[in-house]
């Protein structure tokens, strides 16, 4: 089948710009999260394993679990938080059901190389691109080496919803759209007013600094649910969920976390902005890039070469004193997001994951790494400077 031929939907324009962007399928998503339950389902057999990166969002987690899969937590590369292929031991891939990457703030994983591994093994490899629109591998777009790769709109893109589930395999697009239809709760006007509203009332209660009231209105949002950095896991109802049928509905109030509208039908205010906002990708992503070089020029990046700058999400520096840095950042009212800390197998223990077999340089980047927001690089720099932040040297790879 040609790309995109069938009946146009709502999605269509969307969709074109992903895919003209990717050279692949791209089927629109309410969220980067249901479009990773979406492939799960679709090519990994309920009690499969899936090998992960263990300093994740704890949602991807809960939706692999959600998929009925064991998560198995790979080994990393304590530099940039990429899975170090050469120290994932040769048992941990014999039984896996696919290869899950994570770009994490969009340094890719060793993508030509588990592509390479997952094909001798027969199994998908699915990547994770949340993080990574306009990454590369040696000039191929991350999201192309996978038989799947999800998207997340919600990042580079700030449309706070939406992502692209992009396949291989443009046969595959009637049947798993069919698979996204069904798991979509539908469009609300509720929803949509406050979608609608929501810029604006956050611009204006961050102008007024009325905290308290932002931090209501997030809440009101589900996207201030956490204590900590990592959910509460509350273990006895995760076994409980786990006892069931796989599914979403199930392990709702975790995969939810931040985004409850995840698996929203999405209406014309939400697709038009979304559209709206992809249009410009490119001058972003150059903005990205060019905050991107600034930070990596900089003592606290971690050792390189680092090549041609990709356009990163965040720029995970590496500082002796993670939590003073976020606190000195947080006085001048820079927020660190996206913090992973513990990797995800501390965090869930044994009964929820297999550990990984070395979890030291994954434990030592989860603790030093400062996601810094790439569009503020002047400011960072200037507030790590005169906080006196001490840079950090990571811990020798598994495999020197
Ligand atoms: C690595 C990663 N993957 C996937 C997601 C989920 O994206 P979404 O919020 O669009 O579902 C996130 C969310 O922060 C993420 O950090």
């Amino acid at each position: 089948m040609a790309l995109g031929v069938g009946c146009p939907t709502p999605y269509a324009a969307l969709e074109g710009l992903m895919r003209r962007r990717l050279g692949r399928e791209c089927l629109y998503v309410p969220s980067c999260r249901l479009g990773l339950y979406v492939a799960l389902r679709h090519w990994c057999p309920p009690g499969g394993r899936v090998l992960m990166s263990p300093v994740n969002d704890d949602v991807i987690m809960f939706v692999v679990l959600a998929a009925g899969l064991r998560p198995v937590q790979a080994p990393l590369d304590a530099r940039d938080g990429s899975i170090d292929l050469a120290a994932v031991p040769e048992s941990d891939w014999r039984g896996l059901s696919a290869v899950l990457t994570t770009n994490l703030y969009g340094n890719p994983d060793p993508a030509p190389e588990l592509r390479a591994r997952c094909d001798a093994l027969g199994i998908p490899l699915i990547e994770d691109a949340a993080h990574a629109i306009g990454s590369e591998v040696g000039g191929q777009a991350v999201g192309t080496f996978g038989d799947a790769a999800v998207f997340s709109l919600s990042k580079h893109v700030g449309a706070k919803t939406g992502g692209f589930l992009a396949v291989a395999d443009p046969g595959l697009r009637t049947e798993l759209a069919a698979a996204r239809d069904a798991l979509l709760e539908p469009s609300r006007l509720a929803a949509e007013l406050t979608y609608a509203v929501r810029p604006y009332a956050e611009a204006g209660v961050r102008g007024m600094r009325l905290v308290r009231a932002a931090r209501g209105l997030l809440r009101a949002a589900g996207a201030e649910e956490r204590r900590d950095i990592r959910m509460e896991l509350r273990p006895g109802d995760l076994k409980e969920a786990l006892a069931g049928e796989p599914g979403l509905g199930g392990f709702d109030s975790w995969v939810r976390v931040d985004m409850h509208r995840y698996r929203i039908t999405p209406g014309r205010v939400r697709l038009g902005r979304t559209e709206r906002l992809l249009s410009g990708l490119d001058p972003l992503l150059g903005a990205h890039r060019e905050g991107t070089r600034r930070l990596l020029g900089t003592s606290w990046a971690a050792p390189g070469p680092h090549g041609a700058a990709q356009p990163l999400f965040r720029v995970p520096l590496l500082v002796a004193d993670r939590d003073a840095a976020v606190a000195a950042l947080a006085r001048r009212r820079i927020t660190t997001g996206y913090l992973y800390d513990p990797p995800l197998d501390v965090y869930a223990g044994d009964v929820f994951t297999d550990a990984s077999p070395h979890p030291a340089p994954a434990a030592w980047f989860a603790r030093h790494a400062l996601p810094a927001d790439p569009l503020r690089a002047p400011q960072v720099i200037a507030v790590l400077s005169e906080s006196g932040a001490e840079p950090a040297s990571p811990p020798e790879r598994v495999g020197d």
